[in-house]
């Protein structure tokens, strides 16, 4: 009988919103984000194996580490070897590690024949990282705590419009450790926020929606690394819908009304050497 293996895209976000409301005791800082998963996506492949196995070569491997936890949370004996094609850049706000993870554990689910919810291997990926649960649920998600109290933002009968963004890179990686110790959290909550982001995204105009975005990280990552401002302003320039940063940066993102702008913009700024992706938004 042929080796069972089985391959699922692991799909990026982009954090819609992401305010800071204060450090915890355990060092983490509370958050409320507006997760959004988008089309860009690495490939992992999952099949039997003695031992755990990955061929990413991350010292710390975060789709190594959701294997051994559902492993352990499932009660399975069984070991697996993981094989990762990235393609989402590296250290860049748009959870490649943590996409990989969340694939491993729906992937697993499958080959393991576990059979779980993605609610309750949402609940296992919260051991593995902050950013794990949201990308398990997919679509667009509120996410809180330190990113382990995850719910779908819409119900399943809101029917949300898909729109395009431009990512763009800058090259440099961004340590989510270092920028959230640089940064300041907010004094106050301000509902609005969040508010003006859902019923933006409830109407679907990318006006909107671009001018609802916002990142309470985005000052200390600039700080840190000041090419991220270059990557804004071209974004700027080039006359995107709005123009932010993502999670931990250091990737920006504008929203463009239409895929066949949304691809020119993208070449564009790969000529003037960043990194960069036309892409959709995932809608569940
Ligand atoms: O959970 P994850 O490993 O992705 O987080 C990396 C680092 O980012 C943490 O060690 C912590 O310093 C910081 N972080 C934080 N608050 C969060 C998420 C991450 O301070 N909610």
């Amino acid at each position: 009988m042929a080796e069972k293996r089985i391959t699922v895209p692991a799909f990026a976000k982009v954090n819609l919103t992401l305010e800071v409301l204060g450090c915890r005791t355990d060092g983490y800082h509370a958050l409320r984000s507006i997760v959004q998963q988008i089309s860009l996506f690495d490939t992992v492949t999952v099949a039997r194996a003695n031992g755990f196995h990955s061929n990413s070569g991350f010292e710390f491997d975060l789709a190594l580490k959701a294997a051994q936890t559902l492993a352990n949370a499932a009660g399975i004996n069984e070991g697996v070897s993981i094989e990762i094609v990235k393609r989402i850049p590296v250290g860049g706000g748009l959870g490649g590690g943590s996409a990989d993870a969340a694939a491993t554990l729906l992937a697993l689910n499958d080959l393991w024949e576990i059979g779980w919810s993605r609610e309750k291997l949402a609940a296992v990926a919260a051991q593995i990282g902050s950013d794990v649960p949201a990308l398990v649920l997919g679509g667009t998600v509120l996410m809180q705590g330190r990113g382990e109290i995850v719910s779908p933002l819409f119900d399943q009968r809101t029917q949300l419009k898909e729109f395009y963004l431009v990512l763009v890179n800058p090259g440099v990686f961004c340590s989510t450790k270092e920028v959230y110790l640089k940064c300041n959290s907010r004094l106050q909550e301000d509902p609005r926020i969040l508010y003006n982001m859902s019923s933006a995204l409830q109407s679907g105009d990318e006006k909107r929606i671009a001018s609802a975005m916002m990142n309470d990280l985005q000052i200390s990552a600039v700080k840190l690394h000041p090419e991220i401002t270059a990557a804004l302003k071209a974004l700027e320039e080039r006359g995107t819908l709005g123009a932010m940063m993502s999670g931990s940066g250091s990737t920006v993102f504008g929203l463009v009304s239409n895929e066949a702008e949304g691809r020119k913009i993208a070449d564009e700024m790969r000529k003037r050497g960043f990194w960069a992706e036309c892409v959709h938004t995932i809608v569940r």
